[in-house]
């Protein structure tokens, strides 16, 4: 057996020899220094109120059941991307459901939502395109659109009249009017604030813009199963969602969900152009078949469980007048309490943790604005009292962490 002694011998890290070590060496310590060290966390055990299985469908016996029947109907894996054989039925039938799901005639999935946001703003971009990202808009669709080598410009958070001058601005210029795209989050993935949706949707069209919405926390997850739905929007051709899989719908994948006249000829484009559709093996079989059977599921009695637990996160936390100027007015699962820095915020989510309650903790850089949080999500199937008595200690916690 190894002595403590030889394997801390074994495993010391060789003094940095190339740039590349020195280089890592040096970010290591940064984050260290700076309180931003991350592992890797599981919520076994715990309360669950971190992850974003906020229908508690990921485990549930029917999401398994089919997810079992996918793997053993077509194999572990597609085996190649959509456009070289990779296509099955399962994915067709998986584009269907989510087309009765959210009431929009086209839907193309994709191996995640962080691809198909990739891949859909890259499809829009490259010289002539601009798009305009709402300030709080999730990494994937920053980097979709950096990389798809379009204009980029940044919208102050929920700012109808900032988005108002920077289209005005943009209605002609000295190259000739931009082909615009506004970009935004129906429900924000760190805030938990909702998107003026209608409205921007209003401001789009008479601009002639496009507005890409990406649904990751409002399918199957607020009202009516679907943000651009519940904003009357499904038939507006120039409204383009993405969504994710992996959350209220605990399988894994994301699509592009688009309406009106136009629908077909964009999923023709993204089939022909998107290059994480066309060069990325297509979505796992179990995968398609689980998120099939999620969507059965994720009916109007589940949301309104998930609606009450969200309602019972806010008001009893904003209860206590220390806390309430520092939560958001959350508008689907997610709920977040502002902390005066990220050492506090790791602090108070170890104590919890320690208590048996999972909270997630968002410092920079993955928060939009440099302010740490611990984010709170609601989920369907907790207990209100077991919630109510989980929530009390966080208040506790987050308030003792601090003194
Ligand atoms: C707003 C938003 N969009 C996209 C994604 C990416 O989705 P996925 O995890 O399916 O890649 C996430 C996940 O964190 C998200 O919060």
């Amino acid at each position: 057996m190894e002595t403590n002694q030889s394997f801390a011998a074994e495993t010391a890290p060789a003094a940095p020899t190339s740039p590349w070590d020195r280089w890592l060496g040096d970010r290591a310590r940064v984050r260290a220094a700076r309180g931003l060290h991350r592992v890797e966390s599981s919520r076994d055990l715990l309360m669950d109120l971190a992850s974003n299985d906020y229908l508690g469908l990921s485990g549930h016996p029917g999401v398994r059941a089919a997810a079992a029947d996918a793997l053993h109907r077509y194999g572990a894996g597609a085996a190649a991307s959509r456009v070289a054989t990779g296509t099955l039925s399962v994915h067709r039938e998986l584009e269907a459901a989510l087309c009765r799901y959210t009431g929009r005639p086209a839907a193309l999935v994709y191996s995640s939502g962080y691809t198909a946001n990739l891949g859909l703003l890259q499809a829009l971009g490259g010289p002539g395109s601009l798009f305009i990202l709402d300030a709080h808009a999730h990494a994937s669709l920053i980097d979709g659109a950096r990389l798809s080598g379009a204009r980029v410009a940044t919208a102050v958070h929920n700012d109808l009249a900032d988005l108002e001058r920077l289209l005005e601005e943009n209605r002609d210029s000295a190259t000739g009017a931009p082909r615009v795209a506004v970009v935004l989050e129906s429900v924000y993935s760190v805030l938990g604030d909702a998107a003026p949706l209608a409205a921007a949707a209003e401001l789009c069209a008479r601009h002639q813009a496009l507005l890409v919405i990406d649904e990751a926390h409002s399918l199957a997850a607020t009202a009516q199963g679907s943000a651009v739905r519940a904003a009357g929007l499904t038939d507006c051709s120039h409204v383009l969602a993405t969504a994710t899989l992996s959350k209220a719908l605990g399988a894994q994948g994301g699509a592009v969900l688009l309406g009106g006249g136009q629908a077909r000829a964009l999923r023709e484009h993204l089939v022909n152009t998107s290059r994480t559709f066309l060069f990325d093996t297509a979505l796992a079989p179990a995968a398609a078949g689980a998120a099939i059977a999620a969507l059965e599921l994720a009916d109007a009695e589940r949301l309104s469980r998930l609606g009450r637990n969200a309602r019972l996160v806010h008001d009893t936390l904003a209860a206590d007048p220390r806390l309430r100027p520092r939560i958001e007015q959350g508008a689907g699962a997610v709920h977040s309490v502002m902390m005066p820095d990220a050492a506090s915020a790791v602090r108070a989510a170890a104590s919890l943790r320690a208590r048996g309650v999972a909270v997630a903790c968002f410092r920079p850089p993955s928060v939009p604005d440099g302010v740490s949080r611990l984010r709170i999500t609601a989920h369907a199937d907790h207990e209100p009292g077991a919630l109510l008595a989980a929530l009390h200690t966080i208040a506790r916690i987050i308030l003792e962490e601090e003194s």
